[in-house]
Parts: C-alpha cells; structure tokens; sequence
C-alpha cells in the first residue's frame, strides 16, 4: 500500500550510549499505584494514549483494553489531509468524528493528527504547487481545526517537515516549495480556527540531540521570539533496539524554551530491550515536567503498522507483556507534574490528598484539587476528587471562574454552566467511591482559570 512505509532510519539507526545507567534501577511503586496505565499516568498529571483505527472500536477484544488502559486516543489515519479532505473543498469527518465521541463517552482526551503532512495527501493536493497550493493548505488548516473546535487537547498541526541526515533543514516537498514560513502560516490559522487547542509540531528521528531535532529546536525557538503561536513538540519515538542516552535531556532542552512535550507515536522493536526501552522512555517524560503525555502507535502488537515487529505493549491476544509492565511501574514510580504555570500560585496543595483512608477525624463528603495546564488563550484543568470517609454515591464540583473564562469541553463529568460558577457532576461511571477513592475529571476552557479552587459536596 502506497502509505505503508516500510520501516524507516528511525528503528535502524542505533544510537549508541543506549540504556541510561538509570534504567537499572530497581523501582519502587507507591503504596496508591494505579494498576492501569490511565490511572496511574492520570495520578501523575499525564495521559496515556493510543493511535486507534477507528474500524476496529467495534471489536470488543480490543476496545476492552482500550477503555481500560488509555485515557488518550488520536486517530491512526482518520484526521489525514487524505481522509478529511479527499476532494478539494470536500471535507469528511465520519472516522473523526465517530473517535472523538468514543473518546467522549469514555473520558479520553484527544490528539489530533494532522493537518498538514507531505504524506497522505489527498491526489488533488499532490498535484497542486505555489499560490493555489498555499491557500488550499491553509483553507485545509481552517476546515478541519474548525470541524474539531472545542474537542481536541493538541494538534499535530505540521508533521515531519525536516529531513533526515545531517543538514538539520527542512525536508523537500510540494508543501515546503511554497516558501519556507508555511510552518508559521498554518500554525497562525490552526490557532485562529481552534484557540484551545495546543498546537504542536510532530517528528520522527528526534529521539536524542542530533542536526535534526536541533534544526527544529531552533525553529521552535525562533517561533517562540516571534510570537508564532506554538505549544508543543511531539516526538513520534519510532524506536529500534538501542535509546539515546541523551533522549531525556532532548526532551528538557525543548521544554526550556517553553513548550510542552509529548512522546506521540511510541512503538519499540521487539528483542531483549523492548521493556527497558519503553521503561526508560516512559522515565524520561515522567523527569521532564513539562512532558504531558505519553501516546503508544496501537494498541496489541497485530494492531501496529510494524508488523512483524511486534512492537507494542499488549500482544496479539490481548495480553499484557513485560514492556506494559515496564512502563506501568515507571508511571507509578515517577514524579507528578509540580505546579503550572510556574508563575501562578500553586493550585494544588503542597502534597496529593491521601488516597488511603485517613486515620485522623474522617472527613466525611469528598475533596477536590485542580492541577492546570495554561498557555495564552487558554487551559486544561485536570480534577482529582477525594471521597471521604463516608464513600460518595456521587459528587458535584463547583468553580468559579475568573471573567473571560469558558469551559469549552468536559470529560468524565457533566458540566453546567461555562461562565462564572460552573458546577461538575459525576456520570454514571465514576459518581460511587470508597472511603478516601480518588477519581479524575477534566474540563478545557478559552481564558485563564488562574487561581481557581474547586469545591466538592458529596452525595
Ligand atoms: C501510519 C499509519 O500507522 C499507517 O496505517 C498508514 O498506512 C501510514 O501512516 N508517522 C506518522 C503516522 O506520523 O501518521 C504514521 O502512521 C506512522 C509514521
């Protein structure tokens, strides 16, 4: 098939320095782990997803593990240039939207991928060059991000525009050939179309400091001086047998200038290393505060475009491997995200609420805490409630928003209300807790909730 690449430099290049001394480490789980990779990336502040072909959530085997381990999904083809757009000016969203609604109903955020690729576009813009093809990619930028306001957490809004090798510059295509600021062109419509979105820039290849992840790190950086609307960088993590040593701290320079960083397309070759790999990669996000998340590219291993390479951390049966394993003990072993924005007041307290039942005067009702995620324009806020010593049969969380501030999108809770006093009742799934149970709710929102603090009454 002609978009099936075979497997590219990505998983070839052994990047020597391999396993960080780290990874050797014995680990430690919490006494509060969470035994699912959303749980425990959920009580870190961080996501876990994955890449789903939407044609398979009506297979029961597999949506079983996607419900109960991701709370993330992104579509593996169906936000494509080629799939949303496969005439020009003819715009289809049957896949998209039929994801985002499972990612709704299962309280999973959304990744979207991506607006502009120079792969999978649609015939009619392969054939397109210069002016026309400038306007109809940036028309193209606007439908979609539009199509999907309000309901995606970041968009891949350009994906692998730079070249592999040496040179460390943008790669040739039809796309590139429009001029070099077609990057910053899309990235200002994607922002104007879908103001809550991040907007992030996605590669392969980036997967430690070498001329190709520092080409774009000086893009970034660049963008960034000029007020080019971007907020994060996705590394796709395509990977082979070896990690670079120094993939975290590639991470880290790219959150220094400001952005958030996310792994996006995560796949690892089989063999000896697998699970170390994956612990390791999972390791490096959880050090870096601003990395938000973490998205494997499949679910079981016959589910992955690597074929034979059974590559990711569930196989062909269902089962979880040593890689899942790994990984779930790196979630439950890491750091939480500390406070942001770095410069409001901390809006959580100093230490997460005990998940344990208290052993002083039970509280009875529940708590809740907020951790917010902010850029300019806009914030995720990330809810954790608390039953107390009675258990809840449900609860309700009320915030009162700072003027200029809207909820645009909730999951895994009912809002009412966007402006001012908004309140968040549980849904059918999460409202009945044990005595000191935690759940998580999230709500995005246009504007700024610096400062707020969430009431809880339980009922
Ligand atoms: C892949 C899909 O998994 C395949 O089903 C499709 O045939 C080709 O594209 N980098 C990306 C992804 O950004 O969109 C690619 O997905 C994998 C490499």
């Amino acid at each position: 098939m002609k978009h099936r690449r075979v497997l590219r430099a990505a998983v070839t290049v052994a990047v020597t320095g391999a396993l960080a001394a780290g990874m050797t480490m014995a680990l430690t789980t919490s006494a509060n782990a969470g035994t699912t990779l959303r749980a425990s990336a959920a009580e870190k502040g961080r996501y876990f997803g994955a890449a789903v072909a939407t044609g398979k959530l009506s297979t029961g085997a597999y949506t079983t593990i996607l419900n109960r381990e991701f709370n993330s999904v992104v579509a593996e083809n169906e936000m494509k240039w080629d799939a949303t757009e496969p005439q020009q000016g003819r715009f289809s969203y049957t896949g998209g939207d039929r994801l985002v609604s499972h990612a709704q109903a299962n309280g999973m955020s959304v990744r979207g991928h991506a607006l502009l690729w120079y792969q999978q576009e649609p015939g009619w813009a392969q054939n397109m060059s210069g002016s026309a093809l400038r306007s109809a990619m940036i028309n193209h930028v606007t439908q979609v991000a539009t199509h999907f306001r309000g309901k995606i957490y970041a968009w891949d809004v350009v994906n692998e525009a730079f070249a592999d090798g040496g040179g460390g510059g943008r790669r040739d295509s039809n796309l590139q050939r429009t001029g070099n600021d077609w990057i910053e062109a899309a990235f200002r419509a994607a922002r104007v179309a879908d103001p809550g979105a991040k907007l992030c820039y996605n590669d392969y290849n980036t997967d430690g400091i070498n001329a190709k992840s520092t080409g774009i790190y000086n893009m970034v950086r660049d963008f960034k001086s000029r007020g080019v609307p971007i907020d994060c960088v996705g590394f796709q993590s395509h990977l082979g047998t070896s990690l670079a040593g120094d993939y975290q701290a590639n991470l880290q320079r790219f959150a220094d200038l400001g952005v958030d960083v996310q792994i996006t397309e995560l796949d690892v070759m089989t063999g000896g290393n697998q699970a170390n790999i994956y612990g390791a990669v999972t390791r490096a996000c959880m050090n870096v505060s601003r990395c938000t998340g973490i998205t494997t590219w499949g679910v079981r291993d016959c589910d992955s475009w690597r074929g034979s390479d059974n590559a990711l951390l569930f196989d062909c049966n269902g089962n979880k491997k040593a890689a899942y394993t790994s990984v779930l003990n790196a979630l439950n072993a890491g750091p939480g995200i500390p406070t942001d924005p770095p410069t409001d007041p901390p809006t959580d307290p100093p230490t997460d609420p005990p998940t344990d039942p208290p052993t002083d005067p039970p509280t009875v009702g529940c708590a809740a805490s907020v951790s917010l995620n902010s850029w300019n324009g806009g914030f995720v806020a990330t809810v954790k409630v608390t039953a107390g010593s009675a258990g809840t049969s449900g609860w309700n969380v009320g915030f009162t928003l700072p003027s200029g501030a809207s909820v645009t999108n909730t999951w895994s809770a009912t809002a009412s209300g966007s402006t001012g006093t908004v309140r968040f009742a549980n849904v059918n799934y999460n409202g009945r807790l044990g005595a000191g149970q935690v759940t998580e709710f999230g709500f995005q929102g246009t504007g700024s909730a610096s400062g707020v603090t969430p009431t809880c009454t339980a009922s």
